[in-house]
């Protein structure tokens, strides 16, 4: 196992009883393998590391390949689970500054913002770049527009030969503006399938194709998702730790009356894991008018920020710690002949070592001073297998977290609601 949870830091009073739901959870448990409950079509992501499309994999990987040794960057076009998981998992492996010989990977179609957008076009114009267009319903305003625009461009840098060599889309089977042009141009494609929603899509070509790109291992995060798959099978609540995790925050909501979740790392390259886990719970919970607000923090930065009102301020709050116990490089500290600054007692020592001692005291000053729970997810190392064993984790919470809210994981009917608004004003036909 590569992760570890632990309620260490969460007291007695705030602590679920595992012996009083072992029913309620093993029967939900029934429910997803069964594919019983609410949005079951939406199921598809439990198995699908290992009921993958194996010729596809290997496409991806070929076609990934091309593009590394053709392209300097890669833009993905997509938003919210078209393209969450696939930087969260870019960011965390390859980290926060771009690296030498490594792909570049942007990201466009993820907003409507002309500053950022005119950024970005401005900065890949006079670059080799390509460009990977992923939506599940080929009709998404903010990805569309962008994929007209990131067309155009390489149409007429490269040509239309040219241009359909840099353009690969991952859509629908057979539905959807986006997978009938994708027909039209002749556009290499991969398939999202149809039994698995955005947010819960990293694991298909929807993540695979970018992370990938990005030089990263798709084969060791194929098989982290897949030891996650059987690690987190189990319907017994002592053995399950992601339902543990699922079930200590619903108590935390349901009874004990916390309303929010600040999920925080100590790891600058896992604050798109932040952002990721954030759609993840918030539009699959956020439901009926109940749920908890996901919020996101990275120490130690923001200590020197939130920390404040995480410590004293209202107990609305508790937390979630994701601590990397091995980090990839260290720095250490050097020895001062005048310690003017006087941290020669720090002098030898690895930044990694400080920041544990940050995390330790945090936890303490949090838990016991601040009276805030602490969840704690140790995991090993950051890579490819780590991130992905991760990722199945929360989606295998998630999944127990909103039935035992009574809610939908699956849909996301309340996001609608400002694009019907939206084409109104825009005057798009039939709204
Ligand atoms: O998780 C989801 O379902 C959403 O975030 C969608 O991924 C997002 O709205 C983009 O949709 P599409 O892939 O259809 O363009």
């Amino acid at each position: 196992m590569s992760l570890k949870v632990s309620f260490d830091y969460v007291k007695k009073d705030h602590m679920v009883s595992f012996e009083e739901n072992k029913e309620r959870v093993s029967s939900i448990d029934k429910m997803i393998n069964e594919r019983t409950g609410e949005g079951h079509e939406f199921l598809g992501w439990v198995d699908y590391p290992v009921n993958y499309d194996k010729e596809e994999f290997e496409r991806i990987i070929k076609k990934a390949e091309e593009f590394r040794n053709k392209y300097d960057v890669l833009v993905v076009c997509g938003i919210g689970g078209s393209y969450l998981g696939a930087r969260a998992a870019i960011d965390a492996c390859n980290g926060v500054m771009p690296k030498r010989g490594r792909m570049q990977v942007l990201y466009l179609g993820n907003t409507l913002d002309p500053n950022y957008s005119h950024e970005i076009l401005e900065y890949i114009k006079d670059r080799n770049f390509c460009v990977c267009v992923i939506s599940k319903s080929g009709t998404t305003t903010e990805t569309s527009v962008s994929f007209r625009i990131l067309k155009e461009m390489l149409e007429d840098k490269y040509g239309k030969e040219g241009a359909r060599d840099a353009i690969v889309a991952v859509t629908d089977k057979e539905k959807g503006a986006l997978k009938s042009l994708a027909n039209t141009e002749g556009y290499e494609t991969y398939v999202l399938p149809d039994d698995i929603g955005g947010r819960f899509s990293v694991m298909t070509p929807v993540g695979l194709f970018p992370i990938a790109c990005a030089g990263i291992d798709i084969r060791a995060f194929m098989k982290g998702l897949q030891d996650a798959r059987e690690e987190y099978s189990s319907p017994d609540i002592y053995k399950n730790q992601a339902y543990q995790y699922a079930l200590q925050r619903n108590n935390l909501y349901e009874k004990l009356n916390y309303h929010v979740e600040m999920i925080a790392s100590y790891e600058m390259r896992l604050k798109t894991i932040n952002e990721w886990w954030k759609q993840l719970f918030d539009e699959s919970e956020g439901k009926l008018n109940k749920a908890v607000l996901t919020t996101s923090a990275t120490f130690t930065t923001d200590l020197h920020s939130l920390g404040q009102f995480i410590q004293e301020g209202s107990k609305i709050l508790y937390e979630t710690i994701i601590y990397v116990d091995n980090p990839s490089y260290d720095v250490t500290v050097p020895f001062d002949r005048d310690d003017l600054d006087g941290l020669n007692y720090l002098a030898g020592k690895n930044l990694s070592y400080i920041n544990r001692k940050a995390y330790e005291g945090t936890l303490k000053a949090h838990s016991e001073t601040g009276n805030i729970p602490n969840i704690c997810i140790n995991l090993d190392k950051i890579d490819a297998y780590n991130i992905a064993y991760l990722f199945y984790f929360f989606m295998k919470a998630c999944a127990m977290s909103a039935y035992l809210l009574g809610v939908n994981p699956f849909n996301q009917p309340g996001v609608e609601v400002y694009k019907k608004n939206m084409f109104h004003l825009l005057g798009k036909k039939g709204y």
